[in-house]
């Protein structure tokens, strides 16, 4: 059987890139032997710089990026790639960024695959997601982005595999992010106030820089929306009904001044806790409900109690927790829990994608 050749553009080597760089290399070798398929990083980028060489067995990868990458330009990519003679092209958007993804279609219409762990592409306008599906069909090329909700955990692999086999999803609820699942379930847990517990978050990495991009509930928002396209709903992001959890006076203004105010967030949050049920906890939770057969579902997000003996309520350190409720489960959803952020997981679930790809469709 000849050996299938995989390759690879990878765009973003920030936290995430750069630890899919680093798992591909300890696993190269075994991808090899065991299920003979040849993958090879041929170009790697930041925003500024790229480098049109294959790295896959660059011991310090990152030292030759400083010494050769050049000034970053997609048409030399696409010159590039025309050089190289590969059974299957991906490229992969490991950035964060909100404009990348207008390449998507010259990459394409290039000949490749795209693999993401950026969300922005499927939480733009209804039109722009058809479009993008449009050329992907008309070029048979694939688009698979499993880590854009719970990064790591098989959610979107699970939903899509449920609603393509006819499986009516009633329902999907979840606390969908690991700062916030970690921000509540120690405010739930011990007497303290809210600020400490927020200061705690930020101080270990789990909150973005300015926590405020957490607290506001657009990225908890942009997984729900996610999740409701995969179940064919035509809902746009203004559809969502978000509690900020920002109160609207220090939505604006910088970082700084937002993180020496903390303790002023803590009066409403003790408040929403004492008014609690006995038993109950606070949760940061995201909800699909309403009839999902309509063209349009009804998509939440809020602070919300539930019993501490529920999945929801159970909850502990970063997890993320996602429970599927469909008319076979019945009243007993189907759960999926688990670590739901963090570079190491990410890649992992970017590194599962081109596994996908590779062994299925190259
Ligand atoms: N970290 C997680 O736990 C997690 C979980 C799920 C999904 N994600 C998603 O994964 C993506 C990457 O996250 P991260 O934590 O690795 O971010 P990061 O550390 O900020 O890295 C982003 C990388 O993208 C590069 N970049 C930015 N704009 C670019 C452009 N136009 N073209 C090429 N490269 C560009 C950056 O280059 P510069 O250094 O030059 O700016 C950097 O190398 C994000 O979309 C994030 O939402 C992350």
């Amino acid at each position: 059987m000849k050996t299938k050749k995989i390759h690879i553009v990878l765009f973003g080597i920030g936290n995430v890139g750069s630890t899919l760089i680093d798992q591909f290399q300890k696993a190269n070798q075994q991808i090899v032997e065991q299920q003979d398929i040849q993958i090879e990083f041929i170009a790697i980028s930041n925003s500024k710089k790229i480098l049109l060489a294959d790295i896959s067995r660059e011991e310090d990868w990152r030292q030759t990026f400083e010494a050769s990458a050049i000034t970053y330009d997609l048409e030399n990519v696409l010159n590039y790639v025309s050089l190289t003679h590969c059974d299957q092209l991906i490229a992969i958007d490991a950035t964060a960024s909100t404009s990348f993804v207008q390449y998507y279609d010259r990459l394409i219409q290039h000949g490749f695959h795209i693999i993401s762990a950026n969300k922005i592409a499927n939480t733009l306008d209804f039109d722009f997601y058809n479009a993008l599906r449009k050329t992907l069909k008309e070029n048979k090329k694939l688009f698979l982005y499993e880590t854009n909700v719970g990064a790591g955990l098989p959610i979107i692999d699970t939903i899509r595999n449920l609603h393509d086999s006819g499986e009516n999803i009633t329902r999907i609820r979840g606390v969908f992010s690991g700062s916030l699942s970690y921000i509540f379930n120690q405010f739930s847990n011990e007497d303290v106030p809210f600020s400490r517990i927020l200061k705690a978050a930020a101080d270990k990495g789990y909150t973005e820089p300015d926590p405020r991009e957490d607290l506001s509930g657009n990225d908890v928002a942009r997984k729900l929306l996610i999740l409701a396209r995969e179940l064919d709903l035509q809902n746009e992001f203004d559809d969502i009904d978000i509690e900020n959890l920002i109160p609207v006076d220090k939505r604006t203004g910088n970082k700084e001044a937002f993180l020496n105010s903390l303790t002023e967030l803590d009066a409403s949050f003790q408040e929403a806790k004492n008014a609690q049920e006995k038993g109950h906890v606070l949760r940061y939770v995201g909800d699909l409900y309403g009839d999902l057969f309509q063209p349009k579902g009804n998509l939440k997000v809020s602070l919300v109690s539930v019993p501490q003996e529920s999945s929801l309520g159970s909850l502990k350190g970063t997890d993320a927790l996602i429970e599927i409720f469909t008319e076979s489960y019945g009243d007993q959803p189907m759960v999926i829990q688990g670590a739901g952020a963090g570079a190491s997981v990410t890649a992992r679930g970017v590194f599962g994608d081109i596994m996908r790809l590779a062994k299925n469709h190259a």
